[in-house]
Order: C-alpha cells, then sequence, then structure tokens
C-alpha cells in the first residue's frame, strides 16, 4: 500500500491524482479527511485516513499496512518535527521505502533555513534502513500564481536581480515519485528536479506582457525591502518572508540551471513554464 503525506498539498495532490489516474489503489492522509474525501468523491480506490503529524499514535494507526510513503510536508517552525514524527511511525509499522521531498541546497551549514530542516530529516531518515527517495526539486510553477494580484497591475516584484530561476511544476515532481514509487530500480536515489528553462525575473515579466498582453514591469528591491513587503503588503509571516528572501538570494550566490532529470525518469521533457502561465492566465487579469 503507498500512503501520502500530504495528500491535500500541491505536490501530494497532484501524486494522488496520479496514481488515482492510473488506477494505483492508495491511502490519503489529512487532518481534515472529510474535505478530502469530497474533493475525491467516491470511484477513486483511495482509502482517507485522518491523522495529525504531531500526533505519533495517529500516524502508526494511519500508516499501518504501508509499504510505501510519500512524504511531503508544508513549511512551518515545526516542520521537521513533524516529519520526524512521520518517519518514525513509519519505521515502526514496517514501511520500506519513503519518497521524502526535500529542497535544493540541502547541507548542514545551508544559506537557506528550509533546506538545514530538510538536511535533519533526510540525516534522520538515512538511520532508520527504509530505503530513501529523495526529491530535491527548484521554485515551483504553482507558487508563481501568488504573484498574479501584483502581476494583474502590472509589476513583478523580487529580489532576485536578473539571475536565472529553475521553476518547475509540481505536475512533473508528482510524475516522477510515482514513477520511484511504481518501478523498480527508482528508489533510494537523490533527484534534483528542474524544469526545461531557467527564467530570470525580468523574462519572467517580459513573458507575462506577451501573454496577458499588458505590459509588465520587474520591480528589483533589495533584500530588506522585499522582506518588508511580502510581511507588510502580502501579510507573510515572518519566518516565510525570511525564507523567500533566502531563496532568492541563494539562486543570485548559486546561479540555477536546468538538468534533464524529469526527462530522462519519465521519458518526456518537463513542462514549461510557458504552457504553466498560459493555463492560469485567467488569474493574471486585472480585477474589473
Ligand atoms: N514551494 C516551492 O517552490 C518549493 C520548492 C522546493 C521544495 N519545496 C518543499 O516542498 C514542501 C512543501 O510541499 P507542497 O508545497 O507540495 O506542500 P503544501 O501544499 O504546503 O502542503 C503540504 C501538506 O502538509 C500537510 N500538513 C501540514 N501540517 C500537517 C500536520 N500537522 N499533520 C499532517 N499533515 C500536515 C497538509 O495536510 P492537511 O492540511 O490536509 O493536514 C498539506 O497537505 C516543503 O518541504 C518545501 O520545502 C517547496
Amino acid at each position: 500500500m503507498i500512503t501520502i503525506m500530504g495528500a491535500t498539498g500541491a505536490t501530494g495532490g497532484a501524486l494522488l491524482r496520479r496514481l488515482i489516474e492510473l488506477g494505483v489503489p492508495c491511502r490519503a492522509i489529512s487532518r481534515t479527511p472529510d474535505e478530502l474525501r469530497a474533493a475525491i468523491g467516491g470511484e477513486a480506490p483511495v482509502e482517507v485516513v485522518g491523522a495529525d503529524a504531531a500526533d505519533p499514535r495517529a500516524l502508526r494507526a494511519a500508516f499501518d499496512g504501508s509499504t510505501q510513503l510519500f512524504l511531503a510536508m508544508a513549511n512551518s517552525p515545526r516542520q521537521v518535527a513533524l516529519e520526524i514524527n512521520a518517519i518514525d511511525a513509519a519505521a515502526a509499522c514496517g514501511v520500506r521505502h519513503v519518497v521524502k521531498l526535500s529542497a535544493p541546497a540541502v547541507e548542514p551549514d545551508s544559506p537557506v533555513g528550509v533546506s538545514r530542516g530538510h538536511w535533519r530529516v533526510e540525516t534522520h531518515l538515512a538511520t532508520t534502513g527504509m530505503a530513501a527517495t529523495l526529491l530535491r526539486p527548484y521554485a515551483f510553477m504553482q507558487k508563481l500564481l501568488l504573484n498574479a494580484p501584483a502581476v494583474a497591475e502590472g509589476v513583478l516584484i523580487a529580489a532576485m536581480r536578473d539571475v536565472p530561476c529553475n521553476y518547475i511544476d509540481v505536475r512533473d515532481i508528482a510524475d516522477v515519485a510515482a514513477e520511484t514509487l511504481l518501478r523498480p530500480g527508482l528508489d533510494g536515489v537523490t533527484y534534483e528536479l528542474t524544469g526545461p528553462r531557467a527564467f530570470s525575473c525580468p523574462e519572467l515579466a517580459h513573458l507575462l506582457g506577451e501573454l496577458t498582453g499588458r505590459p509588465v514591469r520587474h520591480i528589483d528591491l533589495p533584500p530588506d525591502d522585499f522582506r518588508g513587503h511580502l510581511v507588510r503588503t502580502a501579510r507573510l509571516p515572518d519566518w516565510l518572508a525570511n525564507h523567500v528572501v533566502e531563496i532568492q538570494q541563494l539562486a543570485i550566490a548559486r546561479p540555477e540551471s536546468p538538468n534533464g532529470t524529469v526527462e530522462t525518469v519519465l521519458g518526456r521533457p518537463a513542462r514549461t513554464l510557458d504552457a504553466f502561465l498560459r493555463e492560469h492566465l485567467a488569474l493574471f487579469a486585472p480585477v474589473t
């Protein structure tokens, strides 16, 4: 049995839809199982189970009978503790293989705090004896939609200067996850995942302008000003605003370039940013 932790999230949700499409029975975990059940509908071969990762007993009940776990956890100050709870419960339940959603720059002294957290989780996972597949994707295309209200007003605000960024569609991450869960021989590997082409903010603003038919101006702020903008205007909590700034400064310190891992694993090219933005163009339209 494949169990998905984070099944209501961006990547776990995409994996759940992929497994349903393939007709693979699976179990989906959420703290709000009734909502997830309603979203899936009755036909799919999915067992929905309620559990909070803060509750080790609930996790063990949720993982009972599972052989593989996909683990995606929302970023939060509690993320490391919650993921370690899930890993320990999986090991106690006899799970053999964990596919963990991680991030770039996973190192003990990474300049990105969230990546230092992923390093602690990955290091813990390595001690359990379970096979560990680590997915380290770059920035999710889906998160670009958070910029839609500003783009609708004609601006794209960031602190990344003109460095390239490896945006990836979470559906490609999910498709790779599905392959590692279903195809023997792909487990136990670390996959660095990118889209097919890296885009700088000026290039992204230009592309958005072309697609929407309205000019989009790229505004580059100093990191501290951008952090203030995220807290005051976008209303992000301090820890999340810090994370966004750290990720953008990482792209400056370590210029990103795409690799062919998605295509190698899936046997087809990674989804493009152009196609993703076209799918969601309506969200970038000004409110009338
Ligand atoms: N955003 C990016 O550009 C990016 C890039 C690279 C890597 N990443 C990594 O991707 C991960 C986030 O993935 P995502 O964006 O797909 O996730 P997401 O949409 O933020 O959702 C993650 C899931 O976390 C679950 N969750 C949160 N607290 C929980 C708890 N106490 N107990 C059980 N479940 C809990 C939620 O489930 P319920 O609410 O249903 O319980 C939700 O389904 C992070 O580790 C991040 O570092 C992100």
